[in-house]
């Protein structure tokens, strides 16, 4: 099996239309580092080539994990990190987008990671005035003309996706974007996909709060997933209980109707899928080259 690619906005690059998404639980020191090895691996061999991470995931333990794991496999990775959120040395959460700590958080990362030149930085979710900021602007076009990396992007929704793409700052936007959340999101992707921005979706499976497979516990991940749904998504537990649908469409399982939905819209570059199970990927990636949605629950999902 090989996950289909996509052309990464205007540039030259095609990427693979699911990206692997290095934050969550993947990425903390006490998941086991061969058990993320094997993720990562399995994923590179079906043909994934995008990869996303920050700073400040899992602790700060997801870039280093990264880079130790991609030593000497970088040749066709196509790799993105966050400025702008970092932790500090007692472990807090730092917002800081001035261009000094930009730079300094990326160098901090191209390090971590094992390099000296990565594909992608992006803006982690700033406030609205440091998307327009000219001085914001110039520090990202600065850290491209240093080699430092190719492309610039936002990281972010709503009234900050629209702000970067009136700027014509920003070679890309990664915007949530799942069946729980496409409506307003679907046209803030059209008009970046217009402006030339490669566009990725978060949490493309809505962090899978539908599923049966969250209350089925076989894991230390799926204890820790299920308490972060009930800490930062309890509207979205309410929510998945009209979705429950979902699990009864005969040849599908409700994630792989999830992903589909979202590879159906045609301004999606990359959907970033986090996941710690070789079975789970492996679904994933099966979605990319798998039928099309029935056209029913497709309607159903658009709310027609
Ligand atoms: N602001 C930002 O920049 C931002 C925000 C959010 C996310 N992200 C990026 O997107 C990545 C993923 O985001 P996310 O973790 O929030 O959400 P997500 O990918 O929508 O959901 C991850 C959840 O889905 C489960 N899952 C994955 N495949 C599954 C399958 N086939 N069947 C059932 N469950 C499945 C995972 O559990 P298992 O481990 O059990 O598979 C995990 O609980 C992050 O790692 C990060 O790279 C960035």
């Amino acid at each position: 099996m090989t996950v289909k690619r996509r052309r990464f906005g205007t540039t030259p690059h095609e990427i693979s239309e699911i990206g692997f998404g290095c934050g969550g639980y993947w990425g903390y020191s006490f998941f086991s580092e061969a058990a993320a090895e094997r993720l990562v691996l399995t994923a590179i061999d079906e043909g994934v080539n995008y990869f996303d991470t920050g700073p400040n995931y899992s602790g700060g333990n997801a870039e280093v994990r990264l880079g130790r794991i991609l030593k000497g496999r970088m040749d066709g990775v196509f790799l993105a990190t966050k400025v702008g959120s970092k932790l500090s040395d007692r472990g807090k959460l730092v917002r800081d987008f001035s261009p000094a700590a930009m730079r300094s958080s990326l160098e901090e990362s191209l390090r971590r990671l094992g390099t000296d030149h990565i594909h992608l930085v992006q803006l982690h979710s700033p406030p609205v005035e440091v998307v327009e900021s000219e001085e914001v602007a110039a520090a990202l076009r600065s850290l491209k003309e240093d080699g430092l990396v190719s492309y610039v992007g936002l990281s972010g929704s709503g009234a900050k996706a629209e702000a970067a793409i009136r700027t014509g700052t920003f070679d890309s936007l990664m915007t949530t974007y799942n069946i729980f959340r496409h409506g307003a999101s679907a046209p803030i992707m059209r008009d970046a996909a217009a402006a030339g921005m490669a566009v990725m979706a978060m949490s493309p499976l809505a962090h899978a709060l539908y599923s049966p497979s969250l209350y089925r516990i076989r894991s230390m991940s799926q204890i820790w997933y299920l308490l972060r749904a009930f800490r930062n998504s309890p509207k979205g537990l309410m929510r998945a209980r009209r979705y429950r649908f979902l699990n009864e469409v005969e040849g599908w399982t409700a994630t792989a109707i999830a992903l589909k939905f979202v590879l159906e819209n045609e301004h999606v570059n990359v959907a970033i899928i986090g996941t710690t199970k070789l079975d789970h990927l492996k679904a994933n990636l099966a979605v990319s080259g798998g039928p099309a949605l029935p056209e029913d629950v497709a309607r159903r999902l658009r709310g027609e």
